[in-house]
């Protein structure tokens, strides 16, 4: 939770964060009360939000000593992109809500850190401005409207864009109960001019209540794109991707924002890892907030893991740059413990790090 207590003192710059919950305080003292509940809010009580940080609490790590930890190295490969981190930046829609800059800010953060970003549906800005603004290789997050000929023209967009992956996201056939927004998602409605994918294209909602695994085979008639399916939380849906020719998939819980009373992610981790048996990438999301968050889910089988309010409080706070230190912040944390563990590589953290309380 962001600190409110008044008697600490809140950055004046991003330079003076010693970690990414300091851009959470002036995130929540600066946004709106509506905006700042959008960002940090969950389901009902919230506590699919509080499970995916405390799943953290359960797992400890089991450092080795004497190894040679001069040099860290933490590429990783996706598909057939190297990733200079496994730290991606989550999809995320409306930023502008957040800073007048919204998601161009975002890529700019992302491209001069070289992390990966992902682009949402929702954006505030069109996709071809995002893509233009990160440089390269975004990849594209799907909400598939009901009408097929926009969802056609949305992927026909992402693939002149140059976005090698589309994320289908399957965990809102409808949204969840977030109690505490409901005054924005009214604003939302009344807006949707501002959504800068829709500008042209008449949409009623992007959310398909009536969606189900046959339209994977209908994503694959209708993109070259890699599918990466976004929302997975058991092994009998993982073996589901499997079964349907998924390219990947990002185990999330939608950092708690739709089913109440769901595990935390890192929870749902080893069974799909052992459903998955290394076949297809797995990416994760949900409540990470610290280099020792990241280093046991890449012991636990995940390839790379994806952060959304992080990134969101550095952008409230400071635009560009609040996002450029939360990314410096978080991949700083991730090469001391990889030193402090005695693992140089990524390949090197396995699950013989990791005990369980
Ligand atoms: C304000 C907000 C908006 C989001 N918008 C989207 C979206 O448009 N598409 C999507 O697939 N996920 C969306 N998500 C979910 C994120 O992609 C991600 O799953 C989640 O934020 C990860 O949890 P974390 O915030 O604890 O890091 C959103 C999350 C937040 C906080």
């Amino acid at each position: 939770m962001a600190q409110q207590d008044d008697k600490i003192p809140t950055i004046t710059s991003p330079e003076y964060a010693k970690n990414i919950f300091d851009f959470e305080t002036v995130a929540s003292k600066k946004l709106a009360p509506d905006i700042w509940h959008w960002l940090s809010g969950g389901a009902d009580d919230m506590k699919t939000l509080q499970a995916n940080r405390s799943a953290f609490d359960h797992l400890q790590i089991r450092a080795r000593r004497l190894v040679n930890v001069s040099k860290i190295d933490t590429t990783v490969k996706i598909f057939d992109q190297t990733l200079a981190t496994p730290i991606v930046l989550a999809p995320v829609g409306s930023q502008k809500q957040f800073n007048i800059e919204g998601e161009l800010a975002t890529a700019r953060a992302a491209a001069s850190r070289n992390h990966l970003m992902i682009a949402s549906t929702v954006s505030s800005f069109s996709l071809a401005k995002i893509t233009t603004a990160a440089q390269k290789g975004v990849w594209f997050q799907l909400y598939p409207t009901p009408d097929r000929q926009i969802t056609r023209t949305l992927l026909q967009r992402a693939e002149d864009a140059g976005c090698p992956v589309v994320v289908l996201t399957v965990d809102a056939p409808v949204l969840g109960n977030r109690e505490k927004e409901a005054g924005f998602r009214r604003l939302l409605e009344s807006e949707k001019d501002a959504l800068g994918n829709f500008v042209d294209l008449e949409v009623q909602t992007t959310l398909d209540p009536s969606l189900e695994w046959d339209f994977i085979s209908w994503l694959k008639e209708n993109t070259k794109m890699k599918i990466v399916i976004k929302g997975i939380v058991t092994h009998e849906d993982a073996k589901l991707c499997l079964e349907n020719s998924a390219d990947g998939i990002i185990i999330s819980n939608h950092g708690g924002r739709q089913e109440e009373s769901n595990r935390g992610t890192m929870e749902c981790l080893p069974e799909i890892v052992e459903a998955i048996k290394g076949r297809i990438p797995i990416l994760i999301d949900g409540g990470f907030r610290r280099g020792t968050d990241i280093f046991k889910a890449l012991a636990l089988g995940a390839q790379a893991i994806c952060i959304g309010r992080p990134y969101l409080w550095g952008l409230a706070s400071f635009g560009q740059g609040g996002v450029e230190k939360v990314l410096d912040l978080l991949q700083a944390e991730l090469v001391r413990i990889m030193q402090l563990a005695g693992t140089p590589y990524i390949s090197n953290i396995t699950p013989d790090f990791i005990a369980r309380k």
